[in-house]
């Protein structure tokens, strides 16, 4: 046990979080880090449009694999009503199932915030500046996941260390997400004064998680300087592998989509065939490998990753590791 804010907010043995990932998120990958002591997070449509589970059935099979406390990621960005209605109902429902901690992204926490709230739900909010994180703060979550620049998925423009600068006198629990591959990079983030990490790339390179073998030998092979920036997929920037298939296919949005992100009538219809676009091809080449378009997110921490684990392994080494440099 490392007993930090984080852990004693949540209940949790290990300051550890498994994070959201569409599309790595699956159930059993999720359910093993909570088991091993970590905080396992459901990323809903990840569980529900990639691994093909019912909402509640699959939260009845987490609930089968583990008691420990789970957690679950709310992106709270999309304004259609269809959208916000089921999240709702997933939130309530996953309430129901005694998740009390939610990681909101990109918009407003509020609703999150109180609807956990009845029932003594902890929110933690993404964010990648000050400025969010004030917002946030403004709109009652209870801690933030500072969100740096060696992050996979979205990742900020902040060094961990301008982060603790940044965010370390709000009075809440800083989660250090992005970079941390090896269980050193965990006791450096808890040494700066992080109250936990966030993980994503280290745990796709388990046994639990269900993507294709050859987006775990991508996550094996790769050093630091392969992982880049692409447009691509998201319109945004994302951190990916870069692969043949990258090479080939370059890194830039073409002009034309370019043009339409930029337009004030054309930018909303963009970025929604963007995000359709994205959860295709991110979906596609997680489970079919480099047989697809090899578009494999991942951030710098696929440095420290050498080997396809059992996750309850990883989060044992790292908190072993952490326990004894912690208590020197
Ligand atoms: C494949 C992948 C998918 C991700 N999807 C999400 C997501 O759906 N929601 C979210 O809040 N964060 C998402 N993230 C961010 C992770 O939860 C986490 O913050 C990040 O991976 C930490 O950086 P690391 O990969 O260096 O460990 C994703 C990251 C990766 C690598």
């Amino acid at each position: 046990m490392i007993a930090t804010a984080f852990t004693r907010q949540v209940g949790v043995e290990v300051p550890i979080i498994c994070g959201a990932m569409y599309p790595c998120s699956n159930p059993e990958l999720v359910a093993a880090a909570s088991e091993a002591g970590a905080m396992g997070i459901i990323q809903p449509m990840s569980m529900v449009y990639v691994h093909g589970h019912d909402f509640d059935e699959g939260l009845a099979l987490l609930r089968r694999l583990t008691s420990k406390p789970l957690g679950m990621n709310v992106i709270v960005e999309r304004s259609q009503k269809v959208y916000r209605e089921r999240m709702e109902r997933w939130v309530d429902r996953a309430l129901e199932a005694g998740v009390r901690f939610f990681v909101t992204s990109l918009g407003n926490p509020r609703w999150v915030v109180e609807r956990a709230g009845v029932v003594g739900g902890i929110v933690y909010h993404d964010v990648t500046e000050r400025k969010w994180a004030l917002k946030a703060l403004e709109n009652g979550v209870h801690g933030l996941i500072a969100v740096n620049n060696r992050a996979g998925g979205h990742a900020g423009p902040k060094t961990p260390e301008q982060l603790r600068d940044e965010l370390g006198d709000l009075g809440v629990p800083l989660v250090c997400a992005g970079g941390i591959g090896d269980e050193r990079d965990f006791v450096r983030a808890l040494e700066l004064g992080y109250a936990a990490v966030q993980m994503g790339t280290r745990f796709i390179a388990t046994e639990e998680c269900r993507v294709h073998p050859d987006y775990k030998q991508a996550i094996l092979a790769a050093g630091e300087g392969d992982i880049v920036i692409t447009e691509k997929v998201t319109g945004v920037p994302l951190a990916i592998i870069r692969t043949p298939y990258i090479d080939r296919v370059g890194l830039k949005a073409g002009w034309l989509a370019r043009r339409m992100l930029k337009g004030r009538r054309t930018k909303h219809w963009m970025r929604l065939l963007y995000s359709l676009q994205a959860a295709w091809k991110l979906k596609k080449a997680s489970l079919k490998g480099s047989a697809y378009e090899a578009y494999y997110q991942a951030g710098k921490s696929v440095a420290g990753v050498r080997a396809v684990e059992p996750v309850g392994a990883i989060v044992r080494r790292f908190a072993e590791v952490g326990e004894a440099a912690l208590t020197d």
